[in-house]
């Protein structure tokens, strides 16, 4: 067994990297886009080398390979077997979204997100005028729900529900249950489901993924699930993503609309990538998991007994914190960027019901987990 060493802290600076670079300090910690610090496993590394060493870089196709490969993975990782033949290549699970929306629905149209919402959903959809209706997440008692006399209401008004399961920022992974009621709304108002898990292989140990397309006998008939093995294995930009239409007239279509733009193709590089991934990123995987599930540990503690003001979102899944820091009686941004150096999200970036919440990366090394809690406590003393 390969032990990777998730502690080293890797310098990324003048690598192109929007999370580093973009700073406007030398001393911010950088825990905010959602990629990780860890290197990327040995098996991707290695492979993406061997190619490399080829010296001709010219067009090629995607091997059937590749689409058992994705295929088996989800077998195995998540107990569904979506079929290889119905799996679209694509460059981004955010661009897939308008594409579906383009392929599947008509200017106008409306779709339910749930909010707080990542924050690319509202620009996929409205770039393809497509009309957006939110219904809340409630937070009760530190813990995210689903309010479904509200969703019912939206979803009765809607075209398309744009599912994000694990769901960023909420940290929510959805139960069986809870996705059961969802596709019972779904199928009363005839609504299609968007199902966007590009976070699924993030599932703390004590959780399980429910893929959205088995919750319920038909679910294939009206579920669009997007995939990518970026989240998973830190390869963010990288140009994949994975369109898996359940049923064969929307796969038809959605392609016939990505030949008419000439999309669909992958690089060398991402094809080499994405099968050294499937076929040998496992034990990478389930390090990085248990590593991630540690710094959560370690941050809610200290949080908890140190600076009770805030309170730390439960997560079960994503690698992404999200703190409730309404009641910390100073803005986000002054407390964590402007005093504490730490550069994560502000709530509202995922819209009005994030206002007062801060969302930070916790997929870095343990001592940089570390420098994030003192910073925090030093500040919280200073200010409060
Ligand atoms: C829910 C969700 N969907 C999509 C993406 C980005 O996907 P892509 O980079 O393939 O467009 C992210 C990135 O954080 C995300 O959180």
């Amino acid at each position: 067994m390969t032990k990777y060493d998730l502690d080293a802290i890797i310098c990324r600076e003048n690598t192109c990297s929007i999370k580093n670079d973009y700073r406007d300090c030398e001393e911010m910690l950088c825990m905010w886009v959602a990629d990780m610090d860890f290197a990327v496993a040995e098996p991707i590394v290695e492979a993406i080398k061997k190619r490399a060493n080829h010296p001709i870089f010219g067009y090629s196709y995607i091997p059937d390979r590749l689409y058992k490969a994705v295929s088996s993975w989800y077998d195995r990782r998540q107990g569904y077997c979506y079929d290889p033949k119905q799996i679209l290549t694509y460059y981004s699970v955010v661009s897939a979204i308008s594409l579906v929306l383009i392929s599947l629905t008509q200017e106008e149209d409306v779709v339910t997100i749930m909010a707080p919402t990542y924050m690319n959903f509202p620009p996929a959809v409205n770039g393809v005028n497509r009309k957006i209706i939110y219904s809340p997440l409630i937070n009760r008692d530190n813990h995210y729900e689903i309010d479904f006399e509200n969703l019912e209401d939206c979803l009765s008004k809607s075209k398309v529900f744009l599912h994000c399961s694990p769901h960023n920022p909420a940290g929510r992974v959805w139960t069986e249950e809870e996705q059961c009621k969802i596709a019972s709304l779904c199928l009363k108002y005839k609504v299609l489901v968007i199902s966007d898990e590009i976070h699924s292989d993030l599932i703390m140990p004590t959780h399980k993924h429910i893929p959205f397309i088995t919750v319920c006998e038909n679910a294939k008939d009206f579920t669009i699930t997007l995939l990518s093995a970026t989240k998973t294995f830190n390869l963010a930009h990288n140009g994949v993503a994975f369109i898996m239409p359940g049923n064969q007239e929307h796969y038809q279509t959605i392609k016939k609309n990505m030949d008419k733009f000439h999309l669909g193709s992958m690089n060398i590089f991402a094809t080499t990538a994405v099968l050294a991934a499937y076929e040998s990123g496992e034990e990478w995987l389930e390090q990085v998991i248990l590593y991630v599930e540690n710094n959560y540990k370690i941050a809610k503690n200290f949080i908890e007994e140190k600076l009770s003001k805030i309170k730390v979102l439960p997560l079960e899944g994503t690698y992404l914190m999200w703190l409730d820091c309404r009641n910390l009686g100073m803005s986000v941004t002054d407390f964590f960027e402007k005093n504490a150096k730490i550069l994560g999200e502000d709530g509202i970036l995922f819209g009005q019901y994030g206002a007062g919440y801060y969302r930070i990366n916790i997929a870095t090394s343990r001592l940089i987990i570390d420098k994030m809690l003192s910073r925090m406590e030093k500040t919280y003393q200073e200010m409060l």
